[in-house]
């Protein structure tokens, strides 16, 4: 079942019209969340960052962050979904050709979701292969990248790289060569004892699990250091890892041919088991 607009729609009959501005322009946002044992994981803060996009690009959200909690939980259990990924889409809506969104009266709401379907375990055994591409990453004052938007255009252009090379996961840099992220991931390395990872200032998603990852180095005394890197940074790293939602803390083996190790280092090993106690501290936490 889907949930779409205020209510659950079997999966064949949830339709969009195709003068949605979703569909015609990418006008519209989305957050990509993780149920662990039918608790989702950081709701408030996805729901958060959602109406932070939805402000950032003028469209009003048709649903209370309560109202949405509720309709994602109805849409979940409708689907009996335990361990799951959950998308929540608003676009702007119908409306005539143009791109005013002035055009649309009504946003279009949607909740979809999916079993969780696990990464191999030996990616996280062994770590993926990645590569910085040429595709750069958005400029910032085009498009902000901390706007979660359905225009991925910016990210496919790479991912698209990323298959041409046989690697997992690109990253982009900016406009200015800095490290700036993976195409659905955010970027950490290890050099010299040092955690490492672009700052918000280079142009990226403030991603919900790089903020637990950054706290959770705080809270072991890692030294942490946020800001510009650039390629060669990457390249001389000791550890390398990215993160989301729904890979969490992903160990990288090799970066553009060059091996970063075999096995995951010891700060990645560390952060991601932390990461696991996070999430199972939390869903108990929920569900007492
Ligand atoms: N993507 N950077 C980009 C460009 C992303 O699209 C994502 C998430 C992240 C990591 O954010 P978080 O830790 O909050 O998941 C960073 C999701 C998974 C997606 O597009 O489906």
């Amino acid at each position: 079942m889907i949930y779409l607009n205020n209510k659950l729609v079997p999966k064949g009959k949830a339709m969009v019209s195709v003068y949605d501005h979703g569909f015609l322009y990418g006008d519209g946002i989305y957050e990509t969340l993780r149920v662990y044992d039918g608790v989702v994981f950081k709701l408030s803060e996805h729901i958060e960052r959602l109406l932070n996009s939805a402000s950032m690009i003028g469209l009003e959200v048709p649903k209370s962050p309560a109202a949405i909690k509720g309709a994602v939980y109805k849409t979940l259990s409708a689907n009996k979904h335990k361990d799951a990924v959950v998308r929540i889409t608003v676009s702007r809506g119908a409306g005539p050709l143009g791109l005013d969104p002035g055009l649309c009266p009504k946003p279009t709401f949607i909740i979809m979701t999916h079993a969780f379907k696990p990464y191999p375990r030996r990616s996280y055994q062994k770590g993926l292969s990645i590569a910085i591409v040429n595709t750069k990453r958005n400029y910032g004052k085009a498009l902000n990248p901390q706007i979660k938007s359905l225009n991925f255009l910016n990210n496919i252009l790479a991912k698209i790289e990323a298959k041409e090379m046989d690697v997992q996961e690109a990253i982009m840099l900016n406009y200015r060569g800095y490290i700036a992220e993976g195409t659905v991931s955010n970027i950490f390395f290890v050099r010299d004892s040092t955690l490492c990872t672009p700052s918000l200032k280079v142009g990226i998603l403030g991603g919900i699990t790089r903020s637990i990852i950054l706290a959770l180095a705080r809270k072991n005394g890692i030294r942490l250091k946020e800001g510009q890197f650039k390629p060669v940074d990457l390249y001389e790293a000791q550890e390398v890892f990215i993160s989301n939602t729904t890979m969490e803390v992903m160990p990288v083996h090799e970066i553009n041919s060059r091996i970063i190790s075999d096995t995951p280092g010891q700060i990645t090993k560390k952060l991601r088991q932390d990461y696991n106690r996070a999430v199972r501290e939390c869903i108990k936490g929920v569900k007492k």
